[in-house]
């Protein structure tokens, strides 16, 4: 995230921007268009249910990207969530503010053609297809905005680092337990076409029960897909087990802890699917 607290010239003093709607061009909402079909026709049956619900209620089946003056009122109906636009990544404390006050920073700009798969830094597509149609759902409102809080705490306590793991390993790259199955509902995940395939079906990465102590102190990649993925009961349990908790304890006894690199496994994990890493071992070879 940024690192320095003053937003640009164009944005307004919490980092916000217009969105501009009507300056995107029609090859930016063909590309919205072509990401959308590809995601929508392959998501069902992997996806939580919720998530699909979530398109649906807030009319993002509709072609183009998405007026979120348009979009705003149907979410906003839904749970008191909004969308609003910012030039890019913004300041921790920033970021956390806007969540707890049911505010969720997206991009406005598109990826171009060349970054069809695969780019690091979160267009408007992750931001939105990724992250906005599970707000309609209120368990998950209520998670992401006491995330918010907590991140506030958190900032005060120098314990960002931590807490961020949290982020990455629910809200960017989680699975959720569906009976013997697992279900996709990370947006890191369902904003991009290979990841959504190979976090439900590779044999490479492991994937393991979810333990909020342990996602605290795992590392991650940020370039390519994810060596491990962590999975909850329900957002009901993680709701939970999150803002039902005191981190304060857990914090202190993090301290003491070594974090744990990407991809090791700990004597204490429940393991679900041992990975082969056989993925990220090939990419590390080549
Ligand atoms: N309950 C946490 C605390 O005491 C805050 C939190 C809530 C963190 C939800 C993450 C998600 O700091
Ligand atoms: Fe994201």
């Amino acid at each position: 995230m940024a690192k320095d607290d003053t937003p640009p010239p164009h944005a307004a003093p919490d980092w916000t921007i217009p969105q501009d709607w009507q300056s995107y061009s029609r090859q930016e909402h063909d590309m919205w268009d072509r990401l959308f079909a590809r995601q929508a026709d392959m998501l069902p049956g992997r996806v939580v249910p919720e998530f699909m619900e979530g398109l649906e209620v807030l009319r993002m089946t509709k072609q183009g990207i998405p007026d979120f003056d348009e979009l705003n009122e149907r979410l906003t109906k839904a749970t008191g969530w909004q969308v609003v636009a910012v030039p890019g990544l913004v300041p921790d404390e920033m970021f956390f503010e806007h969540l707890a006050n049911r505010c969720f920073v997206a991009g406005r700009f598109i990826r171009t053609p060349e970054q069809f798969d695969y780019l690091q830094e979160p267009d408007i597509f992750h931001d939105v297809f990724g992250h906005v149609p599970l707000l309609v759902h209120p368990v998950y409102a209520d998670y992401m905005q006491a995330y918010g809080e907590g991140g506030l705490r958190a900032a005060r306590l120098g314990m960002i680092k931590e807490l961020a793991r949290l982020y990455w390993y629910t809200v960017e790259f989680g699975l959720v337990r569906d009976g013997a199955a697992l279900k996709l509902y990370g947006a890191g995940i369902v904003s991009s076409y290979g990841e959504s395939l190979f976090a439900l079906d590779d044999p490479s990465p492991h994937r393991i029960a979810f333990d909020l102590q342990r996602v605290m102190r795992t590392n991650y990649r940020i370039d390519d897909y994810q060596q491990n993925y962590f999975v909850i009961d329900s957002f009901e349990d993680l709701l939970r087990q999150t803002r039902d908790a005191d981190f304060g304890p857990i914090y202190e006894q993090l301290r003491d802890l070594p974090p744990v690199e990407v991809a090791d496994l700990l004597p204490s994990d429940m393991v679900l699917h041992k990975g082969t890493q056989a993925y990220a071992k090939a990419k590390a070879a080549a």
